[in-house]
């Protein structure tokens, strides 16, 4: 469906329920990709033994949350693969539970660090390369629980709101520069946690990682050419 051959993908969180599904579709379509996680083990399984490290993928571990460790796999992937074409944020997590006077700074913190602190890290050091090239596509994951606040979710509809809001300044600021910034807001994505937490739950109505990865593709894509700063939902029937 998509073409992406001769083109770059890098994806945050990559060897996680969509970071994976994604960089599959994305080799699939002719990518190629660079998977970026934290753990080595996780992170070079994701596209498989039949997909060595080399010509179309590379494996890049490191620490999302540090300057310097961004950096280093956003330098190590450029000097691999000698261009950026698309980032893919999709490094983020959930915490709830507490009410926020019972709220500890531990949880503010991990919140706003891992889902929006990534995506400015990240950004910030694409965006140059992007602008360089004259190209570029930018896709974000938000959710949307940022829509509206819910109870004892405080920090993490915040944290995911500041995504939206990054989204949209990034957008403004580089549109000019053929750089497409969006993001999407995922309802329940069919995941062993979720399903783990919700046993009950009819998961037909939720949106599997593949999925959401066709949306992620398509506003990777040239047909999005003309989708900047949205936020798109995929909610599936939940
Ligand atoms: N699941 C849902 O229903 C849902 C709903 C709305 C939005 N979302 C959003 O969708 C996105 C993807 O969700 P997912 O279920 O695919 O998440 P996931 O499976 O937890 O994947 C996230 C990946 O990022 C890695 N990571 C975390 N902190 C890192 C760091 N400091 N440096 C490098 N890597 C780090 C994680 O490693 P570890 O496994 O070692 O922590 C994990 O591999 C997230 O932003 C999430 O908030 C999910």
């Amino acid at each position: 469906m998509f073409d992406f051959s001769g083109q770059v993908a890098m994806i945050t969180g990559g060897a996680g329920n969509l970071g994976a599904a994604a960089a599959r579709a994305f080799y699939r379509a002719g990518a190629r990709v660079a998977v970026l996680d934290r753990h080595r083990e996780t992170t070079t399984e994701v596209l498989g033994q039949d997909v060595p490290e080399g010509e179309f993928c590379a494996y890049v571990t490191g620490n999302l949350l540090d300057e310097t460790s961004v950096a280093a796999m956003v330098a190590e992937v450029y000097n691999r693969f000698g261009r950026i074409d698309i980032l893919l944020n999709t490094a983020g997590g959930y915490r709830a539970g507490t009410p926020l006077h019972a709220t500890p700074n531990e949880t503010w913190d991990l919140m706003m660090n891992l889902n929006a602190r990534t995506v400015f890290l990240m950004s910030r050091a694409v965006v140059p390369h992007m602008i360089a090239a004259g190209r570029g596509k930018i896709v974000n994951v938000a959710a949307r629980a940022a829509l509206q606040g819910a109870a004892e979710a405080g920090p993490y509809v915040a944290s995911k709101m500041a995504v939206i809001r990054l989204t949209e300044a990034l957008a403004a600021e580089v549109a000019d520069n053929g750089i497409n910034v969006n993001c999407i807001l995922p309802g329940k994505m069919d995941t062993p946690a979720n399903r783990a937490a919700q046993p009950a739950a009819d998961f037909s109505r939720w949106v599997s990682p593949e999925s959401m990865a066709n949306v992620i593709l398509f506003l990777a894509s040239d047909l999005a050419r003309d989708i900047n700063g949205a936020a798109v939902p995929i909610y599936g029937r939940g």
